[in-house]
């Protein structure tokens, strides 16, 4: 099954008179429970794609379906639910709220969507085995922890799909491997569809498929056998 599907997509930043064509007809179909790493050097598009897959940049050509419906075609209500509700983001800066305790940082992603009991808050944070941490504020974590908090996080809504921008690019070897075997056990055990953008071609062995991305375009497109 097709989750999301680009068919020669375009993207062009415009800043005074200069224009950048940074998707350049981008074919792409991402498939129910795939872990996609997408791969390429800097500069070549892959947090752009992000973007305009959740509808936060616009596109100028091409099309893209998500979820069999045309992005197009959704209000910006509806693309703000498909934000909130459908995909969950992780980024390179983990992004929690500084002010909020790691249990408050949960409870207010789960406002958003459907509301979570304590309980199911508690066993998303066991999961990612920061259960421990509920009262501790973001500043009195690391790194790897405060990544795995977002990851809870990401999950809170049930989404449908995981992206993540360069979720290990702030990490030493350790703790992204650790944040990467998580991945893994999200896509194997609990059936999530990821597409994870990196510079780093180690990480794509986590992954089910691997694509490499230059200059706006798809170059090769690497599926596992399993
Ligand atoms: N908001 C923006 N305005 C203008 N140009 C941008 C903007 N965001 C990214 N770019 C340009 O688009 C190209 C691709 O950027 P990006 O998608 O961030 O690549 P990657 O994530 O692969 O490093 C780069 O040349 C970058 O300078
Ligand atoms: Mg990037």
């Amino acid at each position: 099954m097709v989750l999301i599907k680009t068919q020669k997509l375009k993207k062009i930043y415009r800043h005074n008179k200069i224009e950048t064509e940074v998707l350049r007809g981008l074919d792409l179909d991402i498939n129910n429970q795939e872990f996609i790493s997408i791969v390429g050097p800097s500069g070549s598009g892959k947090t752009t794609l992000l973007y305009v897959l959740s509808g936060l940049e616009p596109y100028d050509d091409g099309d893209i379906f998500m979820f069999d419906r045309l992005l197009k075609d959704y209000t910006e209500a509806e693309k703000a639910k498909l934000r909130s509700l459908d995909i969950g983001f992780v980024f390179q800066f983990y992004n929690l709220i500084p002010n909020l305790t790691v249990y408050e940082n949960m409870m207010l992603a789960s406002v958003i969507g459907k509301h979570k009991t304590k309980e199911e808050i508690l066993e998303l944070l066991d999961l990612v085995d920061m259960k421990a941490y509920i009262n501790h504020y973001p500043s009195e974590l690391s790194g790897g922890m405060q990544q795995r908090v977002a990851i809870a996080r990401c999950l809170i809504n049930d989404p449908k799909i995981i992206f993540a921008d360069e979720p290990t690019g702030n990490l030493d070897i350790e703790n992204g491997k650790k944040i990467m075997e998580l991945f893994k056990k999200l896509n194997q055990t609990y059936h999530k569809t990821i597409l994870m953008v990196t510079h780093n071609l180690d990480l794509t062995s986590y992954g089910t498929r691997t694509i490499h991305m230059i200059d706006g375009q798809v170059v090769k497109d690497e599926k596992k056998s399993k």
